[in-house]
């Protein structure tokens, strides 16, 4: 395996681990580390570049992550690129590096800048090469670099200086963000930068299986190591994928177990024993636990506290299977995504508790997709020849219908309501050969009554929300518009049931809403 070529160092930014994924795309491999672990790593490897995160701290905070001591600023020596590596900054990244050097970041905004935003490039300089001179791109901030540090230059301005770059092209600072979709030609500076950086191609989707299967059988497979290993499966295309690439090499060894935890959707325990039967899992053992679920999470309003009640009854099960089968490891198809939202990666803040994320075991526990967004783990579906009812399809959450029951106490009936409801506008999106189309979709009762009319009648009932959104890695979203037509089709049939007296549509982008309601 080659060497990594790009450390990225996580400074907590939301964006960072997208700047690894589109590091990917573009095939390049990285490594993401929080700073305090970046002075151990440098001493032992020579990456090619090294990218600095955006971060929710300023740079004038008590307690703001430093640069690391180790990383070596000095200008490029004339004798080439390839005795030293290449340094990105970006928003917090390059405040730290304009810091270093010299120059001034001030905070020019009572409010952070936030959204898209437009910039003017010096197309001269190889970092914005074949890219148009004005661009829109995605900001976020509060501080910004008001003075250069002597010896760096100003490559890119919006209302202020909005990159620089040093004499020898080997430090440089972005203040926007190329790595969220919304900054047009982000992956062409990115791009730039890796060849700048003298970067090689190093990642595609069968080398990640083989490297996915090694991590695994090198913790797994020592030769005393005999324990069986249980893997958590929702019938996703995440632990269904996982799944796929590491039956081959663990065998008997592994043990698939699905909780049919009471708020799954309709027909999903079928959908789930025809999906783990075409990844060709044998050994799959369906828990029924709806009764114990419901019990603990009975008339739960709030967000968080559901799903800390979710993640008991869930940690409590799969110990009863680690015992059951004296299993010595417990493997979960966790993704990036989760890592970073429920606030376990290097220095993000926690935006909410997964259900299978930071759980404690007696035995080890691995997350060999723990750096991986959605699309990706597609990708390993395909290349592994899954079929496309598992590679397509539409997350949900482990927690699942107990999440869609909004402000509302959750109860049987409750659950029942949205799964009916679920089920009703799949069908009609189905119908329109919509689901394609669609990321995601999420009906949910919210827990606001209204008055009605039915049959000449005053009702007081429930309403629905129906949200379907549209993203890349569920790190950003946008609500899917229906067309007029649909809109009525699914309210109309919503509103059949007696007490749903009003369905409202959300279209609320990520950020500032997340894909579910809580
Ligand atoms: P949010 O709502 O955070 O969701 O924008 C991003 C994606 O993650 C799913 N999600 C979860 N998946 N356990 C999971 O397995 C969870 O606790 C959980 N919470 C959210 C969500 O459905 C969306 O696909």
């Amino acid at each position: 395996m080659n060497e990594i070529q790009i450390l990225v160092v996580d400074y907590g930014s939301q964006y960072t681990l997208i700047i690894g994924r589109t590091l990917r795309e573009l095939g390049v491999r990285s490594i993401i580390l929080p700073p305090k672990k970046v002075d151990l790593w440098l001493k032992n490897n020579i990456p090619k570049a090294i990218i600095l995160s955006g971060s929710n701290w300023s740079v004038h905070d008590d307690g703001a992550p430093e640069l690391p001591k180790s990383l070596d600023v000095t200008d490029l020596p004339k004798d080439g690129v390839n005795k030293k590596y290449l340094i990105l900054g970006i928003c917090y990244g390059m405040q730290l590096l304009a810091r270093k050097f010299g120059g001034n970041v001030d905070k020019p905004h009572e409010h952070r800048e936030y959204g898209p935003a437009k910039v003017t490039l010096n197309t001269k300089h190889p970092l914005f090469k074949g890219i148009p001179e004005k661009t829109e791109v995605w900001a976020s901030h509060g501080d910004t670099v008001t003075k250069l540090p002597k010896n760096f230059i100003s490559i890119a301005s919006s209302s202020g200086i909005a990159a620089m770059s040093n004499k020898t092209n080997n430090v440089l600072g972005i203040q926007f963000h190329p790595e969220v979709v919304h900054t047009k030609e982000g992956k062409k500076i990115l791009q730039n930068f890796l060849t700048l950086s003298g970067c090689s191609i190093d990642w595609n989707p069968k080398n990640l299986i083989q490297q996915i299967q090694k991590e695994v059988l090198d913790i797994v497979d020592k030769p005393k190591q005999k324990q069986k290993v249980i893997l958590g499966v929702s019938g996703g295309v995440d632990s269904t994928t996982l799944a796929a690439i590491l039956a081959p090499v663990l065998g008997k060894k592994l043990i698939c177990i699905a909780i049919d935890t009471g708020g799954l959707r309709k027909n999903e325990i079928e959908e789930l024993k025809k999906n783990t039967k075409s990844a060709g899992i044998k050994n799959l053992v369906v828990i029924k636990a709806g009764e114990k679920f419901i019990k603990n999470i009975f008339i739960t309003i709030d967000g968080e506290e559901k799903r800390s009640k979710f993640r008991e009854v869930y940690k409590s099960i799969f110990e009863t299977q680690i015992a059951k089968y004296k299993a010595g490891f417990i493997v979960q198809g966790t993704l990036a995504t989760d890592i970073i939202e429920s606030g376990k990666a290097g220095e993000s803040v926690m935006i909410k508790t997964h259900h299978n994320v930071g759980l404690t075991w007696k035995v080890e526990d691995l997350h060999p997709l723990r750096n991986l967004f959605k699309y990706e783990v597609r990708e390993l579906a395909r290349a592994l020849n899954l079929p496309k009812t598992i590679y397509e399809r539409n997350p949900f959450p482990g927690p699942g219908l107990y999440l869609r029951v909004v402000g509302a106490p959750v109860t049987k009936e409750n659950i029942e309501l949205v799964r009916e409801a679920d089920k009703t506008v799949s069908d009609i999106l189905k119908k329109y050969n919509l689901s394609k189309n669609i990321s995601q979709l999420i009906v949910a009762l919210l827990g606001v009554n209204s008055v009605g009319v039915k049959g000449d009648e005053r009702v007081y009932g429930h309403s629905l929300a129906v949200r379907a959104v549209v993203t890349v890695d569920f790190m950003t979203a946008r609500g899917y518009y229906f067309k007029e037509e649909i809109i009525n089709e699914i309210t109309n049939a919503l509103t059949k049931h007696k007490n749903i007296v009003r369905v409202f549509f959300d279209l609320t982008p990520k950020p500032p809403a997340t894909t579910e309601f809580e």
